[in-house]
């Protein structure tokens, strides 16, 4: 290891920043996140920089460098692109042993700054110890990506009642143990969903038990987006990988469920059009039984959990049996599909609004309220529409719709095998019977669908 990476306390401390520019001003800004008084020095400074020094309560020096600027310096930092200059303020720091970084120039450094990940009080250094600025920063922005944004919030929340735990569990082992089952568990997921005080009564109830493990259980109920795994959002994969249990759809693709915990244990709760191979109850109820186990269940749902996914009906359970449980958004099978096949749900010049609607209702009929779906300038998506096409089709002409008003289907939106086919009212039925169609599919009707043809930028084949 060429340098020792330390993490400094920089407040009120007073720190000489050479040069007053851009870069000098992205130091400036590190410097006063930390709470150092910045001084600088350099014969001409922007304005930003001289806002962030006065900020700091340092003091700024419009004229040249002098040996005299490092007296009672904590820490240098030299910016300017005069190398001379660098030199010295580098040669005149190590001689009085101060820790001094000239920017972009390691041999001169004492001290290198690494790319920083911050979720303070946590905070992650990347350091290529000079070699290589852009690779620690693209791993900074991989680390960005899987470290949640509420890591502070529970290392306060930690912080806070460390001295509880130490004067109730005695052993450092248990103590271990009771930390990492409080940080990987409900508790946690309580503060970072922006719950504390639900947080600090679990954990007092934890803290309370005779052993204090972790013995409740939660339930995640986790928008799974429309198949493509990119589209997850970073809290579904999180608690994926945090899961015991997983119940997962027909809808949720191979690919995302192979996302969750290696060792989670696995249920299939799919459902077909006509028949329930799981009927809901028992999914409820498997919800319930698995959480009071004190298992983190991941309950995986295509598309958005609560639009046409019954997860209001599967979250009641759980508000009666008082489990604490999450719901994480997903990318809906609209808003997928359509972005996937660039048929905008809304545009200005030709639909105000957007409703989605279910082409298959509970009792098998399609019986919708077909005069609001005839208004003009706005867009119609069904979802499950697939068998009822003819029928919706016919009921919109028959209500007022121009039978030329553009269709399209979607096929298995955002996927690798997405088919778009694209017609009018009149027309698309037939076109439909043509091909061989796997579901999942989607129908969206109205002047947006014109756009396809300009629009579409995904090729599904490129991406198989
Ligand atoms: C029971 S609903 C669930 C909807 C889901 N909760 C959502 O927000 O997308 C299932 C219907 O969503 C639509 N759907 C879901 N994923 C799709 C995809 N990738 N491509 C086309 N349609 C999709 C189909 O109409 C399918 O029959």
């Amino acid at each position: 290891m060429n340098y020792v990476p330390l993490c400094f306390d920089l407040k009120g401390k007073h720190c000489l920043l050479v040069g007053g520019g851009l870069v000098a001003l992205r130091k400036a800004n590190l410097l006063h996140k930390g709470g150092a008084v910045i001084d600088v020095v350099a014969t001409e400074i922007d304005e930003d920089l001289k806002s962030v020094v006065k900020e700091s309560g340092g003091s700024i020096c419009d004229r040249a460098y002098q040996t005299s600027d490092l007296k009672d310096k904590t820490l240098v930092i030299a910016a300017t692109d005069d190398e001379t200059l660098n030199k010295q303020v580098s040669k005149d720091a190590k001689q009085r042993h101060i820790p001094v970084n000239v920017v972009d120039n390691p041999a001169l450094c004492s001290f290198v700054l690494p790319s920083i990940v911050d979720r303070s009080p946590i905070v992650i250094a990347v350091s290529s110890g000079g070699k290589s600025p852009v690779l620690a920063r693209l791993l900074r922005a991989r680390l960005e990506t899987i470290v949640p944004m509420a890591y502070g919030e529970l290392a306060d929340f930690a912080g806070a009642l460390r001295g509880r735990v130490k004067a109730k569990i005695n052993n450092v082992k248990e103590r271990r143990r009771f930390w990492e089952n409080i940080l990987q568990g409900p508790v946690a997921e309580m503060v970072m969903a922006g719950k504390p005080a639900a947080a600090k009564l679990l954990f007092e109830k934890q803290l309370a038990l005779p052993t204090p493990v972790n013995q409740v259980g939660e339930v995640y109920l986790v928008g799974a987006g429309p198949g493509n795994p990119d589209l997850l959002t970073f809290r579904a994969l999180r608690l994926m990988q945090s899961a015991d249990v997983v119940l997962y759809d027909r809808l949720v693709a191979t690919e995302i469920v192979d996302l969750c915990r290696r060792e989670a244990q696995r249920v299939y709760v799919g459902k077909r059009s006509e028949h329930h191979v799981v009927p809901q109850q028992e999914i409820n109820k498997l919800l319930i039984d698995y959480a009071k186990e004190g298992n983190k269940v991941v309950r995986l749902k295509g598309g958005d959990p609560f639009i046409f996914g019954r997860g209001g009906e599967e979250i009641e359970g759980l508000v009666k049996e008082d489990i604490p449980f999450q719901v994480v958004p997903g990318v809906t099978a609209a808003s997928g599909c359509a972005c996937y096949s660039g048929i905008p749900l809304t545009h200005r010049d030709h639909a105000q609004s957007v409703r989605f609607v279910t082409g298959h209702l509970k009792d098998g009929s399609i019986n919708l309220n077909w005069k609001d779906l005839v208004q003009g300038e706005q867009t119609v998506v069904f979802y499950m529409g697939l068998k009822g096409l003819s029928v919706i089709c016919e009921q919109l002409i028959a209500h007022g719709r121009g039978e030329d008003t553009p269709i399209a289907l979607i096929q298995q939106g955002t996927t690798r095998h997405q088919k778009v086919l694209v017609g009018t009212l009149r027309t698309l039925p037939e076109q439909v019977a043509r091909e061989e169609i796997k579901p999942p599919t989607l129908l969206v009707v109205g002047e947006v669908v014109s756009l396809h043809d300009q629009l579409s930028w995904f090729n599904a084949d490129l991406n198989s």
